[in-house]
């Protein structure tokens, strides 16, 4: 159960976005992306409007003022940041973070992580809690959309409710019983997200409207959530997924050859068989979801925490919007809930030299798990050989180029570039381009909210969990 304290924080958090613009589905996730691109382009041509308006009329003005408008510079703010390579490389860098944790079989674990935002703010959270006194370490990346209040929500609290449930499970009880811990953990949060919303929305007063749209702000946003759970004694890794951002361990074997790609969780969404067939059958008749976008009733993951659209009557979202500024219900959606927090749960040993790689799938729409992997290893590899710094003091600004076209690229390793001390940074540089400096700056340069239709947010962590080479 989520402590007081941890509500309360979430009660001041949010501010809803429709207040600026005026446009509620601005960063609706759950909307076809094309529309993310209207209120950019909309406002763009509004401001654009105001100030050429504004400079026609100075320009008119037969006064003193004329001299001091400097045309060039209004219209440089206008544009983009035209990065460079040095430029995009620091603003990747400037979110990453590198730290050790204890590993008493080896030699100690090493972590890094940055990320990267599209959504302005950012609707990614993660985080790192050590845990180490309970004998647990773990690792979360919180994908939110519609807003961030759910993500933000779930990266402060609920690792730290998964470490004080696990306290609670005997040590000689089998495996099962911790995966059935995290499951009700899981669930149990997102009840405390949904159920508090729902009984503002039935009881709260007018006076007390603006603590409640605070309350009502995680559930009618949505998250999702990866969480790795490391247990250094045992040296077994419990990866819970909800939604569809994704863990993939890298395993050495010997040499780069023997490699392997394992798949600690699988993107629930409608695309995938078996979450399909659950949702169909728990609502018969109904055929919510869209083979074709693979969406269930409009959102991409079948599994997530907040999202009261996908969870509540129409009676209580209308309530919900006519008294909160909530969303208009789902025609045709007449049994919920569509969607669930509960996660799904894989159990690994860890073995020496492995690591791992969370990430938003921010990463995933243009970087595969095999080559995510390559990536890595690579970068190990570069790293314990001192190629990295040597890579980046002899950087060239300009890249082989294939295409013009650069809508569908994807990351494949002809193109990687090893110029970066974090392997984080590493990955979503190469996800965005690599060596094709021209295809990264201009990836970079774009915007919030045109931004969008080329790159999602992207939150990466990896962990090598007894690695020399991850260090200093
Ligand atoms: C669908 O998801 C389930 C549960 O995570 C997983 O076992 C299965 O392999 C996935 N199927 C595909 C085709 O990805």
């Amino acid at each position: 159960m989520l402590a007081r304290r941890s509500i309360s924080r979430a009660l001041r958090a949010p501010k809803l976005r429709q207040s600026h613009y005026g446009l509620r589905h601005q960063h609706d996730s759950t909307a076809p992306r094309k529309s993310a691109r209207r209120p950019g382009v909309f406002s763009f041509v509004i401001f654009g409007g105001v100030a050429y308006g504004a400079g026609y009329y100075l320009n008119k003005k037969p006064d003193d003022k004329i001299d001091a408008v400097d045309h060039t510079q209004t219209a440089a703010a206008q544009r983009g940041p035209a990065h460079t390579l040095d430029s995009a490389t620091a603003l990747i860098r400037a979110a990453e973070e590198s730290r050790t944790f204890g590993n008493p079989r080896t030699t100690g674990g090493h972590f890094h992580s940055t990320h990267l935002a599209s959504n302005s703010p950012i609707e990614d959270r993660s985080d790192v809690l050590d845990a180490m006194d309970a004998g647990w370490q773990l690792w979360g990346v919180y994908d939110g959309h519609a807003g961030w209040a759910t993500a933000d929500l779930l990266q402060h609290n609920l690792p730290a409710s998964v470490v004080e449930a696990l306290k609670n499970v005997p040590g000689e009880a089998p495996p099962e019983s911790l995966d059935e811990t995290v499951k009700r953990v899981f669930t149990d949060f997102d009840a405390a997200i949904l159920d508090p919303a729902a009984a503002v929305i039935q009881d709260g007063t007018p006076d007390q409207r603006a603590a409640s749209v605070g309350t009502l702000a995680p559930a009618l946003a949505g998250s999702c959530a990866l969480l790795a759970i490391f247990s250094p004694v045992e040296q077994s890794l419990r990866v819970a997924c909800v939604g569809d951002s994704r863990a993939v361990l890298g395993r050495a074997g010997s040499g780069t050859d023997a490699l392997t790609t394992i798949h600690l969780s699988e993107d629930q969404t409608g695309f995938n068989a078996s979450e399909r067939a659950r949702i169909e059958a728990a609502h018969p008749g109904e055929s919510p979801i869209d083979p074709k976008e693979g969406r269930i009733l409009g959102i991409a993951v079948s599994r997530a925490f907040g999202d009261s659209r996908f969870k509540w009557t129409s009676a209580l979202q209308t309530a919900a919007k006519e008294r909160y500024w909530g969303f208009k219900a789902r025609p045709a959606a007449d049994t919920p809930p569509y969607l669930t927090a509960e996660p799904v749960i894989t159990s690994t040993k860890v073995e020496r030299g492995d690591f791992l790689i969370l990430a938003s799938d921010g990463l995933w729409d243009n970087m595969r798990s095999e080559d995510a992997v390559k990536c890595v290893a690579q970068w190990r590899e570069a790293k314990r050989t001192g190629k990295l710094r040597q890579n980046w003091q002899q950087r060239a600004e300009t890249g082989s180029e294939e295409k013009e076209f650069v809508g569908e690229w994807k990351a494949t390793s002809e193109h990687f570039v090893f110029e970066d001390d974090n392997a984080a940074t590493c990955l979503v540089k190469n996800a965005l381009g690599g060596r094709r400096r021209g295809l990264f700056t201009g990836v970079m340069s774009l915007p919030s909210s045109l931004s969008r239709d080329a790159r999602d947010d992207i939150t990466v962590q990896v962990i090598f969990f007894d690695d020399e080479a991850g260090s200093k």
